[in-house]
C-alpha cells in the first residue's frame, strides 16, 4: 500500500506541532515529532554531565541510547533508558541544549535513521528542520512553516506560563534567536526551507487557517 509523507519544517515556535497534531489527526496518520529526539538526547547529555558541544563526550553514549518513540492512545511517548521523558524534555533547559547537541554530526546520523526507520512503512506528518531537506527528501508534501520572532516569543511564553513555568518574555526571545541561529547555522543539514518546500507565513494567520491551507494543497 503507498504511504504519504508530509514534512513540516521551520523554526522554533513556528507552530509546527500544533499544526501537525491537527493535520495528522485529520488524516488519520501517525504524527513523528522529531524534536522529541533531540530533546531526549540532550536530556541523556545534561543526566550525565556531558557538555551538549563535546562530540567526543557525546559519542562514548550516542550508540548505546536507549531512546524509544511510542504511541500511546494515538499519542507519542518519548522514552529514555526506559522511563517516560515526555513531559521532562519540554523544560526551559532541555531546549537549548537540545539546539546544541543537534549540531553535532554523530548525533544528527543516529536520529535521522530513527526517523527514516520509524516512518518507512507508515504515512506520517514530520516536524523538525531537515525532513524536506535532508531526511525525507522524496516526501509528498513539504511545507516550511514561518513566523516572525516577536510572534514566536509570545506564542512560546503563552504556552510555557500556561504550564506554570516562570518565564521572562526577553530572555525567551533572545533564546529563540539563538535557537534560529544554531539551527541554520550549523554544518551538517541545518534548517533550511527545501527548494521545494511550500512556505507558510503564520504570523498573522490561525490554526485553522493554516490547516486548511495545507489541505488545499494536499487535495489537489
Ligand atoms: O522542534 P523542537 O523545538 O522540539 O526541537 C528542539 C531542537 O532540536 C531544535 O532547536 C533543533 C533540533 N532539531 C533538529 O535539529 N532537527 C530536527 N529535525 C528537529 C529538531
Amino acid at each position: 500500500m503507498k504511504t504519504i509523507k508530509i514534512a513540516l519544517d521551520g523554526p522554533s515556535g513556528s507552530g509546527k506541532s500544533t499544526i501537525a497534531k491537527i493535520l495528522s489527526a485529520k488524516l488519520d496518520i501517525l504524527y513523528l515529532d522529531t524534536g522529541a529526539m533531540y530533546r531526549a538526547t540532550a536530556l541523556k547529555a545534561l543526566k550525565l554531565g556531558v557538555d551538549t558541544f563535546d562530540e567526543k563526550g557525546v559519542l562514548g553514549f550516542i550508540n548505546d541510547l536507549k531512546l524509544e518513540i511510542k504511541y500511546e492512545n494515538g499519542k507519542q511517548q518519548t522514552y529514555l533508558d526506559g522511563e517516560n521523558v515526555s513531559d521532562k524534555i519540554r523544560e526551559p533547559q532541555v531546549s537549548m541544549a537540545a539546539s546544541n547537541i543537534s549540531s553535532l554530526k554523530c548525533v544528527r546520523l543516529k536520529m535521522v535513521e530513527m526517523q527514516r526507520k520509524i516512518s518507512e512503512t507508515t504515512s506520517c506528518v514530520l516536524d523538525g528542520r531537515d525532513i524536506g531537506s535532508y531526511v525525507l527528501p522524496n516526501a509528498d508534501y513539504k511545507f516550511y512553516i514561518t513566523a516572525g520572532v516577536n510572534v514566536r516569543a509570545e506564542r512560546r511564553f503563552k504556552e510555557l506560563t500556561e504550564k506554570g513555568y516562570n518565564v521572562d518574555f526577553d530572555s525567551l526571545k533572545k533564546e529563540i534567536e539563538e535557537r534560529d541561529y544554531n539551527d541554520s547555522h550549523r554544518e551538517f543539514s541545518p534548517l533550511v526551507k527545501a527548494k521545494d518546500a511550500i512556505e507558510i507565513d503564520t504570523s498573522n494567520m490561525t490554526v485553522e487557517q493554516v490547516i486548511s491551507t495545507i489541505m488545499s494543497h494536499i487535495k489537489e
